[in-house]
């Protein structure tokens, strides 16, 4: 055996001890990002092989934590792909006016500026009362950190650019108070969004939507978790609702490609529809 495959099969085992001991089953993630960002979590951890890492990782949540921390990409931003933002306000929002009471679901939101950046958009648009956001993420401490809704200060420029891309009607200074080096989102956004730990690759969906954005999560996915996480989100969906991916993903030879038109095929913006095919 070469010294590669005996990493593999190091990982392999840790991987499934992981899954055992804390429910996190990581063995459906591609495996050479994985590889990477595990193999960077060893050389900082002072342990010197993952065989050696394994019986405490396993015994010591905190530990396991900070693996977690650094193999999962937490990263977000605000009204990230701005024109993203700009097509859901002028493509999606209009549909989502007709419906007395509308609720999306953010999959996989990360620190949460995702679901605040639509918190803001709906309420611009005039939805105030009319909307529940369930913003939900694998990560248990991501989404503590979500649902306080504080970020560094010097985050805002680019928060504040991103919201004038995306249509802003108003000022992104409208929607904060400075604290210190810190900026913290006004209760009127964080009332609007439940934040909880979900994890798509063994829980349930989570009731019936509108409005589904799962961006940047199903990269880090091999192909059979990646079916069976639209097939989720698309029996979350309701038909005539709205499915949104990352830009680097898309619904192309998926399982439940026929059941979705594309909105703005660049934006990763599909619309199921009312029957099947
Ligand atoms: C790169 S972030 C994307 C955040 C946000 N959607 C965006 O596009 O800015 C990917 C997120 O997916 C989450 N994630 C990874 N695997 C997951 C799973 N099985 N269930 C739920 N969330 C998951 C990670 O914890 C991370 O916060």
């Amino acid at each position: 055996m070469t010294g590669d495959e005996l990493i593999d099969l190091e990982i392999q085992l840790l991987l499934k001890g992981i899954c055992q001991v804390y429910g996190y089953d990581f063995r459906e993630y591609s495996e050479a990002s994985l590889r990477r960002r595990l193999t960077r979590w060893l050389s900082a951890s002072g342990f010197a092989t993952f065989s050696l890492a394994q019986s405490q990782l396993l015994r010591d949540r905190a530990l396991f934590c900070t693996l977690l921390r650094g193999i999962m990409v937490n990263v977000s931003d605000m009204f990230r792909d701005p024109f993203f933002f700009k097509a859901i306000r002028e493509q999606v929002v209009p549909y989502l006016k007709t419906y007395p009471f509308v609720k999306i679901w953010h999959a996989g939101c990360a620190s949460g500026e995702e679901a605040y950046s639509m918190a803001i958009l709906l309420l611009e648009e005039g939805l105030k009362g009319r909307f529940r956001i369930y913003a939900t993420d694998i990560n248990e401490e991501v989404i503590r950190k979500a649902g306080e809704g504080i970020y560094p200060l010097q985050e805002l420029q680019r928060f504040t650019r991103n919201y004038q891309q995306a249509g802003g009607s108003g000022s992104f200074s409208d929607y904060y108070t400075a604290r210190y080096d810190h900026a913290v989102l006004h209760s009127s956004l964080r009332d609007t969004i439940v934040f909880a730990a979900h994890n798509l690759a063994v829980d349930a969906d989570f009731g019936v939507m509108n409005l589904i954005l799962c961006r940047n999560v199903m990269i880090y996915f091999k192909q059979p978790l990646k079916e069976r996480v639209l097939g989720l989100l698309d029996s979350s969906l309701v038909p005539g609702g709205f499915l949104c991916l990352g830009t680097k993903e898309s619904l192309d030879h998926r399982k439940i490609s026929d059941r979705y038109e594309a909105v703005t095929p660049q934006m990763q913006i599909y619309r199921k529809r009312y029957a099947k095919k």
